[in-house]
């Protein structure tokens, strides 16, 4: 899936989250253009001597990280010490995810790790979070989870796919409804009631995870810590 911001920012970006990587860490690989960045960058580190572990988030992490030389391993055999992964927006260290479909396995892998740090370009830094909620839903629940999110405010609409007649179909066999909500005034209350309908799989609200964010930006690269 093609998303905006500059390529240059998001490297710096994504390049700054892998110095931080010691040797010797499993390290959780997010999905999407920013943190292709960091696996490619965690690539050259493995040919030039550190030894690392990712766990990919998806098809996509996982293919790349296969084919730039990073050794893979499991959630059934290790623990991310970190996790390195994007974000469609961000907001008081809050973040809205699943532009390229993948947050149900980026938000196991990140909530696993000891340490999610996220990586983007300025330009997804917002005053509140308020792009459509992505919201991973089973097939057959399609339509009664479209009904409880008009209920709670918002409207939601099927993702299509690209270059397929019909819907986007996850790496998990599911739908998506991106759900607009507006401006989200309690990220953590909205979290909790979609959580809560049968159907979700996983919605796109990361909520108290990230311990820091890597910003890049056109002179550099910012370092936030959340929760200072
Ligand atoms: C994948 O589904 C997403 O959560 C991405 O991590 C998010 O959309 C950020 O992607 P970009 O780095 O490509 O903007």
């Amino acid at each position: 899936m093609k998303r905006g911001g500059s390529e240059a920012k998001k490297r710096r970006a994504a390049e700054s989250a892998v110095e931080a990587v010691d040797d010797g860490r499993v390290v959780g690989l997010g999905t999407g253009s920013t943190t292709a960045f960091a696996i490619r960058e965690l690539g050259r580190q493995v040919d030039a001597g550190l030894d690392v572990r990712g766990i990919p988030t998806s098809f996509q992490a996982r293919e790349l990280a296969r084919e730039v030389g990073v050794p893979l391993t499991t959630l059934d055999d290790a623990t991310p010490d970190v996790a390195i992964d994007g974000a469609d927006q961000v907001a008081a260290g809050d973040c809205i995810k699943g532009g390229g479909a993948a947050h149900a396995r980026e938000k196991i892998v990140d909530a696993a790790a000891d340490r999610l740090v996220l990586v983007v370009d300025d330009s997804k830094l917002a005053a509140q979070l308020a792009v459509p909620v992505p919201v991973e839903v089973l097939p057959d629940a399609r339509r009664t989870v479209a009904d409880a999110v008009r209920e709670l405010g918002g409207d939601p609409e099927l993702r299509a796919a690209e270059r397929k007649d019909g819907p986007v179909v996850t790496d998990n066999g599911n739908l998506v409804l991106d759900c607009d909500f507006g401006a989200v005034d309690a990220p953590g209350a909205l979290a909790a009631d979609l959580s809560a309908r049968p159907g979700v799989v996983e919605h796109g609200l990361f909520v108290g995870l990230a311990d820091a964010v890597h910003v890049g930006t056109e002179e550099g690269v910012r370092v936030e810590t959340v929760g200072d």
